[in-house]
């Protein structure tokens, strides 16, 4: 059984009752969060790219915890340089860890990180990842805009759940996560960073009664858990 939590925004922990890995860590930035870093136990840390909203608490919760960062080279090499423990993987490769398969793919989207003089680091790609666990098949789109390419990760590896970004502005918006559904075609979908910010307002609702009648669209209040038998 994987157990999926949403912290907020585009982060959720996925639990195998022997792994639990983190996705996106953004905590105590995050207005809706309601869990402190401090309280995260994971074994792993799974970061798209490397702004802020996804960055997050990485660096304090890999060090609490003895957490291998898992992340676009770049950016792995940025946490390495303050003292995390990184595995380093870039789009297009898998890798088989000890909670499961990592695969990253492909997202359109930035990943610098200014300094508080604005200077930019520039983190490389940014990516998605398949993550298999528990014999379940999880997307997370990360940040991204539609690309048609979806389709490949839909057929390569066939999906359990996709979280796919909703909140337009930065992402696709509703009508464009729509149209990735049709691409993915995943068997159930969870919308994600939306309401976090006023920019990034949606209503989820709105999304979720428009999918296509095979898909099951499931809205994850934060906080909240669901099961994928
Ligand atoms: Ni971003
Ligand atoms: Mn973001």
């Amino acid at each position: 059984m994987l157990n999926i939590t949403f912290l907020g925004h585009s982060c959720f922990t996925l639990d195998d009752d022997k792994h639990k890995v983190i996705i996106d860590p953004f905590l105590s930035g995050n207005p809706l969060a309601q869990v402190k870093p401090e309280d995260v136990k994971v074994n792993a840390i799974l970061l798209t790219h490397g702004h802020g909203d996804h960055l997050g608490d990485a660096i304090e919760i890999a060090k609490a915890n003895n957490a291998t960062i898992v992340a676009p080279f770049e950016l792995a090499m940025h946490c390495q340089a303050q003292d995390c423990i990184v595995h380093p993987m870039h789009i297009g490769g898998s890798h088989d860890f000890e909670f499961g398969r990592v695969t990253l793919t492909i997202a359109h989207h930035g990943s610098g990180l200014p300094d508080d003089k604005g200077n930019i680091a520039y983190l490389g790609n940014p990516c998605g990842f398949v993550l298999r666990m528990d014999n379940k098949s999880v997307y997370h789109a990360g940040d991204t805009g539609l690309f048609y390419d979806m389709k490949l990760i839909g057929e390569l590896y066939p999906l359990d759940l996709a979280l796919l970004p909703i909140g337009s502005n930065f992402t696709m918006g509703i009508m464009e996560a729509l149209k990735a559904v049709e691409l993915l075609s995943p068997k159930m979908v969870i919308p994600m960073h939306y309401n976090t910010f006023d920019v990034i307002e949606q209503n989820p609702q709105d999304f979720v009664s428009r999918l296509p009648g095979a898909v099951e669209g499931k809205i994850l209040e934060v906080g909240q858990s669901h099961e994928l038998p």
